[in-house]
């Protein structure tokens, strides 16, 4: 009974370290999907340069490939609303405010949603953001 019971445990050992490269490796094919999806958007003259930005980088998962919304606010009529906070104030969607809400996402919250996490754009590609999001 020991030793079977030594077999299995060393059989474990010796299985764990596949079991992680197996998640490994399942990333790594997660990874090339998405690098794959971002190749196959449409080509420059279907959509502008904001909304390649949105789905290439992600926006898109949570705020809909057309801005209609998700898991975060949607982007259609977005710009020069009102929004409230989750502090309970309103401020006016200008382009000032779109620029801090994509830049530094913390800042300000709006009410009813989850979190929104922190991204690395360029300044070209927060501007054609949010010129994108003024379209909708
Ligand atoms: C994981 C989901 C998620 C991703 C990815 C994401 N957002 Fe958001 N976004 C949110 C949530 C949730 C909020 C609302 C909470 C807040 O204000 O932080 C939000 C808020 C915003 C707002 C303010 C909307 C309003 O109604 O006032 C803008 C603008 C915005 N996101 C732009 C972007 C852009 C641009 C990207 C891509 C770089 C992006 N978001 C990526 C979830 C996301």
């Amino acid at each position: 009974m020991v030793c079977d019971h030594e077999r299995v445990t060393s059989r474990w050992i010796r299985v764990a370290p596949l079991l992680s490269l197996t998640a490994v490796a399942a990333l790594a094919v997660a990874c090339g999907e998405e690098r794959t999806a971002t190749s196959s958007l449409p080509p420059d003259s279907e959509i502008s340069a904001g909304q390649r930005v949105s789905l290439s980088s992600g926006c898109s998962a949570c705020h809909g490939p057309n801005g209609e919304g998700g898991m975060g606010p949607k982007w259609t009529g977005l710009f020069g609303s009102q929004v409230t906070l989750a502090d309970g104030s309103t401020v006016t969607a200008d382009e000032a405010y779109l620029t801090l809400a994509i830049k530094d996402p913390s800042a300000q919250k709006v009410k009813g949603y989850s979190v929104m996490p922190p991204n690395r754009l360029t300044d070209a590609d927060v501007q054609a953001l949010v010129d994108y999001i003024k379209s909708l």
